[in-house]
């Protein structure tokens, strides 16, 4: 479309991970814009080396150079278990960049969407997390994600907060790529069957993401529709890659060998979404049955 408007231009940290490189793929398509929205919409998508969120004078530079309208900010520390080791690199990649990138954006005028999670409240609750529940993380990297939403609320004009959880995609490691390849490789797979979240596919995850950028400030929940155990995902992701022979064997948490505490429940109720109009995203079973037969034929070819 050429209709004389300048390009929209959107810039996504953490371009090259599990869910950056499915939204920017998304943002492509520019099929999320409503009519009413002119012009065409270029995406920049910014990762390691070339881009380090924890270097404050190189995000303003580089900010200042690409003038984005929107930022979406997907970059982080990821590794939950490497988060409870070096507590203090996880403040500074998720606190401190993103601060970093909060003051970047401001400094250009740029709206800032950021990606959080779950993993900001206790789990204790023992029903679905509204927008508006007070956070209190159990672990360094939910400790470090909120503080960037702290920094985000404090220094953005005009931001989202978008927290979502249990993500898989084609693009990173996941738990349900984990669970067909331990199956393969061993025969058996163990899943703990009392934490329960939403698992969510970064595909319907990004067309999500797309909606959010056009509605006010504000924390938004955004996952796949329905609730699942680690033991559910295990048992659907067998099922879905026809390998339901392979033995699955409940575990409590308490038996799984980690050094980090994880929210017993941490489902997130969509509320802000459904009240804004954007749909419900497809159930979460479906969206990994498609997922898997993906996952698979990419595995196919690799191997073949
Ligand atoms: N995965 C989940 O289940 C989940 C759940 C809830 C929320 N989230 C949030 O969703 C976002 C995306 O998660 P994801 O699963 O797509 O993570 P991911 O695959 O680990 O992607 C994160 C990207 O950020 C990059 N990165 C790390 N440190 C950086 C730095 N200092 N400067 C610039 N880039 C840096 C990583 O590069 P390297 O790979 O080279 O380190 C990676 O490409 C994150 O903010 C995460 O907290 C994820």
């Amino acid at each position: 479309m050429d209709n004389g408007t300048p390009p929209q231009r959107i810039l996504v940290t953490g371009a090259e991970g599990m869910l950056g490189t499915d939204l920017c793929a998304a943002l492509r398509t520019g099929a999320w814009r409503s009519q009413d929205q002119p012009g065409d919409v270029e995406v920049v998508g910014l990762d390691l080396p070339e881009f380090d969120i924890t270097d404050a004078a190189d995000c303003r530079k580089q900010m200042a150079e690409l003038r984005p309208h929107c930022v979406i900010h997907c970059a982080g520390y990821t590794d939950v278990d490497g988060c409870t080791r070096e507590p203090l690199k996880a403040y500074m990649v998720n606190g401190d960049g993103t601060r970093n990138v909060a003051e970047a954006a401001e400094s250009v005028g740029a709206q800032l969407v950021y990606i959080s999670t779950d993993y900001v409240f206790d789990g204790t609750k023992g029903r679905a997390y509204v927008e508006q529940d007070t956070p209190n993380p159990i672990n360094a990297y939910g400790e470090s994600k909120l503080l960037g939403e702290e920094h985000v609320r404090q220094v953005c004009g005009h931001w989202q907060i978008v927290r979502t959880q249990w993500l898989f995609g084609r693009h990173g490691r996941n738990f349900v790529a984990a669970i067909v390849e331990a199956a393969k490789r061993d025969g058996r797979v163990r899943a703990v069957n009392d934490q329960f979240g939403s698992p969510t596919y970064t595909k319907d995850l990004s067309e999500l993401i797309c909606q959010v950028i056009s509605l006010p400030t504000g924390v938004y929940h955004a996952t796949n529709s329905g609730r699942a155990s680690w033991y559910d995902v295990a048992a659907a992701a067998l099922e879905a890659a026809r390998l339901s022979e392979v033995e699955l064997t409940p575990t409590p948490a308490s038996e799984w060998p980690t050094p980090t505490a994880r929210p017993a429940y941490g489902v997130l109720g969509n509320a802000a979404l459904r009240a804004a109009g954007v749909p419900a995203a497809r159930p979460w079973e479906k969206a990994l049955a498609e997922f898997v037969d993906t996952y698979l034929a990419d595995w196919r070819t690799r191997v073949a």
